[in-house]
């Protein structure tokens, strides 16, 4: 069985395929995705801080800065902000007067967030929000701002498809979302699974294909962070 997320606690066997997978991040990092001194220091610090290493996979965090570029995105929504790392990578897709709003539960994770986002120059451009997401996101419907380009879920699974619920909303047609880590180890696929963050993500996936205000797809990934994936919509009316 390949490396998972959902592997049970305890020593993991040596992976001969994680280390491959490994191996090939490393390469396809070290031509296109170099080493970055604010990405770095913002991983140092995180770790420093003893923030739990839950952050996107850094070619992932250079897929949203791309999907950013690509809808030439203003304004940026981020549900999970941990220690910034995404945060950084989405706010080097904005223009300089663009606006990013970050939604993070702890205050201790918020503040490293914030000088992680500092340190790297996007701090005029990130809005850390702190509280539970789902009062943070009927705030931001209730003040009725621009609609977001593009959005990131990326917190807790068991509100996934609350939030997804909350991005439509504070989207326009051509908004892309993307919801982090929805296969989770293939676990996403056991229909016998009683995990709430698995049966979270299941019901994201569930409520994207009956809603028809959105086309959404989800892809499987392998890396050194083991076997995952994304799920990809977008606003079409
Ligand atoms: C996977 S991490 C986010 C990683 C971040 N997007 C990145 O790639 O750098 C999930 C974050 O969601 C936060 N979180 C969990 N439940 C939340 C909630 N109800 N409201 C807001 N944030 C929450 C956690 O504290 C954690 O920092």
């Amino acid at each position: 069985m390949p490396a998972s997320l959902f592997d049970p606690p305890g020593e993991p066997e040596p992976d001969p395929l994680l280390a491959r997978w490994t191996a090939v991040d490393v390469h396809l990092g070290n031509i296109l995705v170099p080493t970055d001194p604010a990405l770095d220091a913002a991983l140092d610090a995180s770790d420093a801080a003893d923030l739990p290493p839950a952050q996107v996979a850094t070619n992932l965090g250079k897929l949203l800065q791309l999907l950013g570029l690509a809808v030439g995105a203003r304004r940026i929504l981020e549900v999970g902000t941990l220690g910034g790392y995404a945060t950084i990578w989405l706010a080097r897709a904005l223009p300089p007067a663009g606006e990013l709003v970050t939604l993070e539960i702890e205050p201790r994770y918020a503040a490293v967030a914030q000088a992680n986002v500092d340190r790297a120059g996007t701090g005029d451009r990130v809005d850390i929000r702190v509280g539970p997401a789902l009062d943070s996101l009927a705030a931001l419907r209730r003040e009725g701002g621009p609609p977001f380009d593009l959005v990131l879920v990326d917190a807790d699974e068991q509100h996934g498809a609350e939030y997804v619920e909350h991005a439509v909303a504070l989207a326009h047609p051509g908004t892309v979302i993307v919801v982090a880590g929805t296969v989770k180890g293939g676990a996403v696929a056991d229909e016998t699974a009683t995990d709430d963050r698995i049966l979270g993500t299941r019901r994201v996936h569930e409520a994207l294909a009956a809603d028809p205000r959105v086309e959404a797809t989800a892809l499987q990934t392998v890396g050194s962070r083991g076997w995952d994936g994304f799920t990809l919509a977008v606003v079409v009316r």
